[in-house]
């Protein structure tokens, strides 16, 4: 447990509005502040933060929460390590001891310095003339300068089972951590380690803070796998990282270029654009987009030239337009890779590419023009309708006036038959979002489908009782201290659905300690999902006028006759609970 001081701390100084902003651009609306949410893919805002109840709430996907639910989720985080993942950005420390006492094997910290030491194991072994000398000829061969090498602090893992597992004991690494940081693979036969990288040229992967997080390593030939890189540990996700960020972090402020390769980036940081960066052996995800965002306002996706390189960009280009990047795509004739063009053609030659590259839009059109004749009509009917469609999905409409001349210029059609064609697809789709949205908020009214609060539907007006009941005891001292006094009746038996009884009872065991309730704490008690759904009641009530001791009550009073209720229907038939039970009975016969 990490004490409540510190908690309270953190939350305190992690504005929520601050940290939120980092991660999604929030616009005033009102008291509060409204964007795109991050956790689900939308085009109008319906993610809010509420500055006076410190919380956020996303009416289109159910996700809410506090500062630290928001970073569980975003940062994908357990809850201590989303803590400590506050502590630090604003500046606190968390008493040591008490953090390790969440059991993890291996915290961070202790991963990086195991990760240091091995990195200073491989780079000595490509340094050395007997060891080294084959990785030294590969890198060689690939025409990387020694200050390249030592830059990115290139290694090479000799062709052996133990030499690293052996030098990592002599530093004092354990088997099971030595396994767990992915350094060593572990023998099905004996259950003994061995070297996980073997035969290898080795990448170190760094983070924005100097941590060495994981590595690539590379064959030198021709064998297969090309690329072993380590699997996500506890300080590593290769989803949120990104190979040389440490690096162009400070070369960035105009443009990001985004490869796929570790040699890509390489070559391209040797030849004066230390602005490259590449995934890790993934495709990009839309948390690597954000960071980009984070440092930069443009993006040039520069893939390999071939199919799969391009698809990949397609799929980029949208990830990356959906944080609000400006994205920009290079087409690289006479080479597969960045790496090898620079080789063939200069440092000259690829900077003038990217003063070429296409954006976006430019892109995509050029895409479907070359897999369409248009002097052919169908061909041409169908070029214009997939770009309508590309068109449609733009949210601005100055860039689709743009776009709309662009296309008829290039199909030789007017600009008007394709505006009708482009406008028609957007109320189409506008007519199907709010289709949509009036469908999703009757299911929510019924609570069909609700996972969270699965008794729910069983009796509306009971579950909406209980939304109240728990709104004004999140939301008010005074309202929990009646309840605790017994100024109020009511009990966690009182509660109908087994969620609501939870939550009433987490609420009331927290109002009962010394210091009493904090909303923060709950974060530890209950999942994401099921703070977002707590969340709700907290800003529905916040939103409401009438938020008395008589308002309690009169829910208490609904809730109970609800209940009485449904006990005295059920009580109907005083043999249906012996029917149940025996059907019950026969049942579980039955399947044996
Ligand atoms: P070179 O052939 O050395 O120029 O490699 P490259 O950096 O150009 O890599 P390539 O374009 O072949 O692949 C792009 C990236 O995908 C690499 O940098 C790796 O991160 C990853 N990758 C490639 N091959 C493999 C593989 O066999 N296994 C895994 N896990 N990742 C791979
Ligand atoms: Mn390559």
């Amino acid at each position: 447990m990490i004490p409540r001081e510190v908690v309270e701390e953190i939350v305190y100084r992690a504005d929520i509005v601050d940290t939120i902003g980092s991660y999604v651009t929030l616009k005033r609306a009102g008291s509060n502040y409204g964007g795109l949410c991050p956790f689900h893919s939308e085009k109008t805002p319906s993610f809010t933060v509420f500055p006076a109840t410190r919380s956020f709430y996303c009416f289109g996907c159910g996700a809410g929460g506090d500062v630290i639910t928001f970073i569980k989720r975003v940062e994908n985080l357990d809850y201590p390590s989303a803590l400590e993942f506050l502590a630090e950005r604003v500046g606190i420390t968390i008493p040591q001891d008490r953090a390790n006492e969440r059991g993890e094997l291996l915290n961070r910290k202790r991963i990086y310095e195991m990760n240091l030491e091995a990195a200073k194991f491989f780079r000595n072994c490509l340094f050395d003339p007997k060891l080294g000398q084959e990785g030294m000829q590969y890198l060689k061969s690939r025409q990387l300068s020694g200050a390249t090498i030592k830059r990115f602090g290139l290694g090479v893992a000799p062709n052996s089972f133990g030499m690293l597992t052996d030098y990592m004991h002599s530093k004092g690494y354990s088997d099971e951590e030595l396994i767990k940081g992915f350094l060593c693979g572990k023998s099905q036969k004996t259950g003994k380690s061995y070297d996980y990288f073997r035969g290898r040229v080795i990448f170190p992967i760094i983070d924005v803070s100097g941590n060495i997080i994981a590595f690539g390593g590379r064959v030198l030939d021709d064998t297969k796998p090309k690329y072993l890189n380590s699997s996500d540990t506890p300080g590593f996700k290769k989803s949120r990282n990104l190979f040389a960020l440490n690096y162009a972090k400070d070369a960035c402020s105009e443009s990001l270029i985004l490869c796929e390769g570790y040699m890509d980036v390489i070559a391209l940081h040797a030849a004066g654009f230390s602005n490259a960066v590449a995934t890790l052996g993934t495709a990009i995800t839309s948390e690597q987009a954000r960071i980009m965002a984070k440092y930069t306002k443009k993006v040039i996706i520069s893939y390999d030239s071939d199919e799969a390189g391009q698809r990949a960009a397609n799929r980029a280009m949208k990830l990356l337009e959906e944080v609000g990047l400006e994205v920009r795509v290079l087409k690289m004739n006479g080479a597969k890779d960045p790496d090898e063009y620079i080789k063939k053609f200069g440092s000259e030659r690829f900077r003038q590419l990217l003063g070429q590259s296409k954006t976006g839009f430019e892109y995509k059109l050029e895409n479907v023009l070359a897999k369409h004749d248009i002097s052919i009509p169908q061909e041409k009917i169908k070029a214009s309708e997939q770009l309508c469609d590309i068109i449609a999905g733009v949210t601005s409409s100055v860039e689709r006036e743009v776009y709309i001349a662009r296309v008829a210029e290039s199909l030789s059609l007017t600009a008007e038959v394709i505006k009708n064609d482009v406008e028609r697809r957007r109320s189409k789709e506008i007519r199907a979002q709010r289709r949509k949205e009036s469908r999703d908020a009757m299911n929510s009214a019924k609570n069909y489908g609700d996972r969270i609060n699965l008794d729910s539907a069983k009796n509306v007006a009971a579950a909406s009782a209980e939304e109240a009941i728990l709104g004004l005891l999140l939301i008010y001292e005074e309202h929990r201290t009646a309840v605790e006094k017994g100024k109020v009746d009511v009990c966690a038996d009182d509660f109908f659905t087994a969620f609501g009884r939870r939550v009433f009872e987490e609420i009331m065991a927290l109002q009962s300690t010394e210091k009493g309730f904090d909303f923060s704490l709950l974060d530890e008690k209950f999942n994401s999902d099921e703070i977002g759904r707590i969340t709700r009641y907290k800003i529905g009530r916040h939103e409401l006028r009438e938020n008395g001791i008589d308002v309690l009550t009169s829910s208490v009073e609904t809730l109970k006759k609800e209940k009485q209720r449904m006990s005295e229907k059920s009580g109907d038939d005083p043999f249906a609970t012996i029917k149940r039970r025996q059907q019950n009975a026969a049942d579980r016969k039955n399947k044996k």
